[in-house]
């Protein structure tokens, strides 16, 4: 199983925009897909019509049977789309970094449940919380490629820093190094502010950035609606292409990411 992992420690940048597409394509091409929700916020689970208030069990559980000692699976849930499942985010995530945060081999709880979840899926996706704590550490210890969305805008150079300094942390910690794309979002090619911070980006890290950018799209609104990924509502929209643009790229053995080790 491929495990990738979507973070930036900015929020709004489109992270769970990312995770939906991204995974509504593997999926709408017949790979067996799962979505992990790590943001105590639940977008990812609400988008697909779940209540992170009240919905059990959830990825909180793998974290407090871990605490526990026990190792049971999870239950996951079927999605509205073919080949796509989810492990949802409850609420209580948010306690977990005051309840275990300083306990010892927390930062492998997303790690091994994905590993005993290896043989039923090929491909799992994880949306990640926008700040750094134990389920960020969890979603970069568990994945092998990062993809680190970044909005056009100005200041987006500052966010990027900060997620890139962590992952320069994790670094250290991990065997394999890990390989990165950062993905532009919500371009608009219409404003100073796309067009200024994207060359900016491609000038600082031109060996870590896609090639192209993800366009804003209007129809994202109408598919998280419908609780569908943009794709599979509207396949041929502007953003629907861009996203599988993206996977194609991603999906190449030679795609233009570089491990950190190697800045
Ligand atoms: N390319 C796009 N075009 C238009 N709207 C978009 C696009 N990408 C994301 N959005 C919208 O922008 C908002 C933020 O996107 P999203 O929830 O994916 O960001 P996020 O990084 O996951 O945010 P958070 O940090 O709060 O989890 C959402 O309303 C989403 O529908
Ligand atoms: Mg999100």
């Amino acid at each position: 199983m491929k495990v990738w992992a979507v973070a930036n420690q900015k929020g709004g940048v489109g992270k769970t925009t990312t995770t939906t597409s991204l995974a509504g394509l593997l999926a709408q091409r017949g790979h067996s897909t799962l979505v992990v929700d790590l943001d105590p916020h639940g977008s990812l689970t609400s988008y697909f019509g779940f209540d992170p208030e009240t919905i059990e069990p959830s990825a909180y559980d793998l974290f407090a049977r871990a605490a526990q000692g026990s190792s049971d699976t999870i239950m996951l849930r079927p999605t509205a789309v073919k080949n796509l499942s989810l492990l949802p985010a409850s609420t209580a995530l948010a306690t977990l970094d005051r309840q275990l945060g300083a306990r010892s081999g927390m930062g492998l709880v997303v790690r091994r449940a994905l590993q005993a979840l290896s043989g039923r899926f090929e491909y799992a996706l994880i949306d990640c919380p926008p700040m750094l704590g134990v389920l960020m550490v969890n979603a970069l210890a568990a994945c092998d490629r990062l993809l680190v969305p970044v909005q056009t805008e100005y200041l987006a150079l500052k966010g990027l820093e900060r997620m890139v300094h962590t992952l320069e942390m994790i670094q250290r910690s991990r065997s394999q190094p890990l390989p990165y794309t950062i993905v532009p979002t919500l371009f608009d090619r219409r404003t100073r502010a796309s067009v200024e911070s994207l060359e900016e980006l491609r000038q600082r890290y031109p060996a870590q950035i896609w090639s192209e950018a993800i366009p804003v799209d209007t129809q994202f609104r109408d598919a998280s609606r419908q609780g569908l990924p943009l794709t599979v509502v509207h396949p041929w929209s502007r953003g629907s292409q861009a996203y599988r643009r993206l996977l194609d790229e991603v999906l190449l053995p030679e795609a233009p990411a570089q491990a950190v080790a190697h800045e």
